[in-house]
């Protein structure tokens, strides 16, 4: 069964994330496919808008534990890196369609989609600090900004998770509908831009994002370098080991 499914239909890529008995959690494959496609959708005059989707129950549990203990990312040309820089300089309009838990970087993508359409059931977190992580995706750039310092401290320090009404509240997403119809919203939102003049939409994008594209790219490099590290130190190592046993990591003596 392939983890990533990809369509093309009336000029939108829709990407899937299907790996719904591991929560949708993403391996270094999955971030592949993804990077590939977001490439492929840059480069073809066809694909007009992308769609990311999951499960009307899960968006995404983030990146995979097993692959973080195992296969940390070592470079930056490492897959995930190689989906976060295809992402966050998109040139087309992205959107997401996210019911059900979105954890870590199923939140942080979000940063980089334009329209994020919700389920009422959705909750978002980014728990990079009880992984003995810290932030990824520009996300401790845009987490302040978007949501103001406060509610960023308590999203990225605590690792609280946040719901759809305070996600509507701070301009994270576009609207809230029930589960059963953020799939069909979002693909109705993209048909509708499709419909447009692809140049327009460039172009307006690349105006919206002008103020903050270089400090984005430049963050992501930076927590980059720091997230490859601390992937590899004892405090991570313990988070990992922690939720591979299914038991509460001990950080008393880290
Ligand atoms: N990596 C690897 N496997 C994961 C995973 C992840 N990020 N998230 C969930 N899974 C696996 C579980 O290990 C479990 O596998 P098993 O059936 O073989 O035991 C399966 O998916 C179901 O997960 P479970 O935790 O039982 O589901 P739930 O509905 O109780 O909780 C979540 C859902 C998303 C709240 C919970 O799975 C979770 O918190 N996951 C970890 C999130 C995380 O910390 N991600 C990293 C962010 S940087």
């Amino acid at each position: 069964m392939n983890e990533i499914l990809i369509d093309n239909t009336a000029g939108v890529m829709t990407i899937t994330l299907n790996r719904v008995e591991k929560k949708n959690s993403l391996t270094g494959a999955m971030y592949a496919v993804m990077a590939d496609a977001l490439d492929q959708a840059q480069a073809d005059a066809a694909v007009r808008a992308v769609v990311f989707q999951g499960h009307e129950t899960i968006f995404s549990a983030g990146n995979d534990i097993g692959d973080f203990l195992n296969a940390p990312a070592a470079t930056n040309e490492s897959p995930v890196f190689r989906f976060l820089r295809g992402i966050s300089t998109f040139p087309k309009p992205v959107i997401a369609a996210v019911c059900g838990p979105a954890v870590g970087i199923g939140t942080t993508m979000l940063f980089h989609c334009d329209l994020v359409y919700a389920g009422d059931n959705a909750a978002f977190s980014m728990p990079f600090v009880n992984l003995g992580l810290c932030p990824e995706a520009a996300s401790s750039y845009l987490a302040p900004q978007l949501m103001g310092y406060g509610r960023a401290a308590e999203a990225l320090l605590l690792g609280e998770p946040f719901l759809a009404e305070a996600a509507l509240e701070m301009g994270l997403i576009s609207r809230i509908v029930p589960p059963a119809e953020v799939a069909a919203l979002a693909q109705r939102q993209a048909q509708k831009l499709a419909s447009k003049p692809l140049s327009s939409l460039i172009e307006t994008k690349r105006l919206m994002k002008k103020g903050q594209a270089s400090v984005v790219a430049e963050r992501m490099l930076e927590e980059g370098v720091s997230f490859g590290r601390m992937l590899r130190e004892p405090a991570a190592r313990e988070a990992f080991t922690a939720f591979m046993e299914k038991r509460r990591p001990d950080f008393s003596t880290i």
